[in-house]
């Protein structure tokens, strides 16, 4: 369970005339099911809310934690919980070949090196990446990078999964291939996006507004809610 208690984040204000300006009011979640969508309009505090998640971001007002560790006092153990996954795949892909990323995320658990090499092939493979592993990841494209950031982070084994937006990058048949991957994971996943039917076969749908949570319920609900805030004008461009 993923907890946000009053949890918000203010930071000073741009225009001097005022003190602090809101990211993301605060707010009161309790994060348990399968699958999660966050949905709303660019600068909205999506990202912000999924930083949160992991202690990426920590909150100025209130607090959050992950199974009972708080992301301030407890930052190592929240990180041991949570993999992330971000929009732009080369903010964590560390290693410069493809096979050796994934081997970096296995470290932890898997002490030899042969093993460790033989799980990243497999970790590979079940994404049909394997013929990626000897590559470089600045010779990929933005989409077989998309999809080796997540073999690596699903080989941490952390037992959530934070998604920023993992199919902008993806033509059709690879943003089917994530969303089947994301669905046969075991683990939670909470994910932004704006694929609104990928958001809609979510379990719950966070809409977030003006960094505030403006409709919280099913999925599909809180897709047609933010087409009828678009489509009355209260979201625009
Ligand atoms: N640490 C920060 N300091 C100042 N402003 C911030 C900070 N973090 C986020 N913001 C601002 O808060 C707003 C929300 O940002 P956030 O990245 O959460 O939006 P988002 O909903 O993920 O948008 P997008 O769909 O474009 O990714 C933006 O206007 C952003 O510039
Ligand atoms: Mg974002």
């Amino acid at each position: 369970m993923i907890r946000f208690e009053n949890a918000g984040l203010s930071v000073p204000a741009d225009d001097p005339q005022a003190s602090e300006r809101v990211v993301l009011a605060p707010c009161t979640l309790a994060l348990g099911e399968a699958r999660i969508a966050v949905i709303g309009a660019n600068g909205s505090g999506k990202s912000t809310l999924l930083r949160m998640i992991n202690g990426l971001v920590l909150p100025s007002t209130g607090s959050v934690n992950v199974r009972g560790f708080d992301t301030r006092s407890k930052a190592k153990l929240v990180r041991q919980n949570v993999g992330f996954l971000f929009t732009d795949p080369l903010s964590q892909l560390v290693m410069p070949i493809v096979s050796e990323d994934v081997e970096l995320s296995l470290k932890a658990s898997i002490k030899n090196h042969d093993l460790r090499r033989e799980e990243a092939l497999r970790v590979l493979d079940s994404l049909g990446l394997r013929h990626l592993a000897q590559r470089s990841i600045y010779d990929l494209s933005g989409g077989e990078r998309q999809l080796v950031a997540l073999c690596s982070v699903l080989a941490a084994g952390q037992n959530i999964l934070v998604a920023d937006e993992p199919t902008t990058l993806l033509d059709l048949a690879n943003n089917e291939l994530l969303q089947r991957t994301i669905d046969a994971l075991e683990q939670q996943v909470i994910y932004a996006t704006h694929d609104l039917d990928f958001a809609a076969s979510a379990d719950r749908g966070l809409l977030v507004k003006d960094g505030r949570i403006a409709f919280d319920g099913p999925a599909p609900a809180a897709v047609e809610e933010y087409r009828r805030l678009v489509r009355s004008g209260s979201i625009s461009a």
